[in-house]
């Protein structure tokens, strides 16, 4: 059905995907995926924050009756890890998308399908619907200039089954460094399929002495009205992806988002942001618990997933990881790096004493000893710097 090449042997870890992948893509398409923006400060950072902390295990829990299922906007999810939103998967193999979207469904992980898929959004969501699965689907727009055509998307997604729009607002621009040094550009054939008719953008107005970003590529680019217009035009739940200051939560809260993802873009949107896990208590504290909190960026280990659940994220989301899976084995790839991150934080949790989501506080860092199991303040920064 849909191709699966042989894992290697000792293909055991995210990382070891990471290694498999990077020898099966060109080097260009390699630059557009693992590469960051800029510098990549942003992009070394988040895993540099994760591998700064340390947990402290307990011994001899009860961990009779165990699980990780958690309900997130009414629906259920096995495990709190869902597949981030990344563009252009037929790069990586030729079924794209839906080969990921069967991986996905074929271990119950949550799916999120980018704008810029390179299949149709309609035929993702009847993959991702086979085999009676009922893992969250999401749709993650971008706003694109040309409203009516945002709108058309939009209803073309609820048709679809899709069940929470993910508004990505941290990218209107971006800055590619590593990408422009390896003369990346779409091969042909592939394209954002979702996109097509859409008019194109206003010619660039910026003359020569004008500003290029100004004049030009903000060209109807979104602003905070528009969330408020989104918030109007569907009954999904919204959530805002690219958010990082906790002034930003404190506002997308009022406007009236059902849920925030904590993200730098995984490091390919503004260069030197921290990392995600950097952020993400304080947004966590901003938001106090109104509306669930996610993250990305940066997440590898099962250790990743318990940390950031432990500093106020509901779920993750992973981006490259399950890109390599695909362009190493297949769906039987993504399948194997989203079981080999879950069985992770199950051990993480068997070793800190967490028999359930909801018991994973701070108190499973180092740091927080003292404190009563449960016991200490969801929001008080911990004393590890993140
Ligand atoms: C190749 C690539 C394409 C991406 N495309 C999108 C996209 O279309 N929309 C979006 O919201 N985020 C996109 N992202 C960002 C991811 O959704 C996610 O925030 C990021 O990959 C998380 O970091 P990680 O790769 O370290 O897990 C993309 C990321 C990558 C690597």
């Amino acid at each position: 059905m849909y191709a699966s090449p042989p894992i290697p042997p000792g293909t055991v870890a995210l990382e070891d995907y990471e290694q498999a992948a990077r020898r099966r893509i060109a080097p260009e398409a390699w630059a557009y995926i693992a590469g960051g923006s800029a510098d990549e400060l942003t992009l070394a950072a988040n895993r540099a924050a994760f591998r700064r902390l340390r947990l402290r295990n307990r011994v001899l829990a009860e961990m009779t009756g165990a699980h990780t299922r958690l309900s997130l906007f009414g629906q259920e999810l096995a495990f709190p890890i869902l597949m981030a939103p990344v563009a252009f998967q037929r790069l990586v193999h030729p079924d794209g998308e839906k080969a990921m979207a069967f991986g996905a469904a074929a271990v119950g992980a949550g799916m999120v399908v980018s704008t810029q898929a390179s299949q149709s959004l309609e035929d993702i969501a009847g993959v991702a619907r086979t085999q009676g699965a009922q893992a969250p689907l999401w749709f993650q727009l971008y706003i694109q200039h040309d409203r009516g055509f945002t709108e058309a998307l939009i209803r073309r997604a609820e048709a679809a089954g899709y069940q929470a729009l993910v508004v990505t607002v941290d990218a209107p621009v971006s800055l590619r460094n590593t990408e422009q040094r390896a003369g990346f550009r779409l091969p042909a054939g592939i394209e954002p399929v979702n996109l097509r008719g859409m008019a194109p953008p206003p010619p660039n107005r910026a003359g020569p002495a004008e500003s290029e970003v100004f004049q030009g590529l903000l060209d109807g680019a979104p602003s905070w009205r528009d969330i408020g217009w989104l918030r109007g035009l569907t009954r999904l739940p919204v959530l805002l992806k690219g958010i990082m200051a906790p002034e930003d939560a404190a506002r997308a809260v009022a406007e009236g988002v059902d849920g925030i993802i904590v993200s730098n873009h995984g490091g390919r949107a503004l260069d030197t942001l921290p990392a995600s896990i950097e952020a993400l208590p304080l947004v966590a504290e901003a938001v106090a618990g109104r509306v669930p909190v996610l993250m990305d960026g940066g997440i590898r280990r099962g250790t990743d997933v318990l940390q950031a659940l432990a500093l106020g994220a509901r779920a993750v989301l992973v981006g490259r990881p399950c890109v390599y899976g695909l362009a190493v084995g297949g769906p039987v790839g993504v399948i194997h790096v989203l079981k080999i991150l879950r069985t992770e934080l199950e051990i993480a949790m068997a070793l800190t004493g967490r028999a359930r989501l909801e018991q994973i506080d701070r108190t499973v860092f180092w740091e927080e000893q003292g404190a009563p199991a449960g016991g200490s303040a969801p929001c008080t920064p911990p004393r590890t710097p993140v």
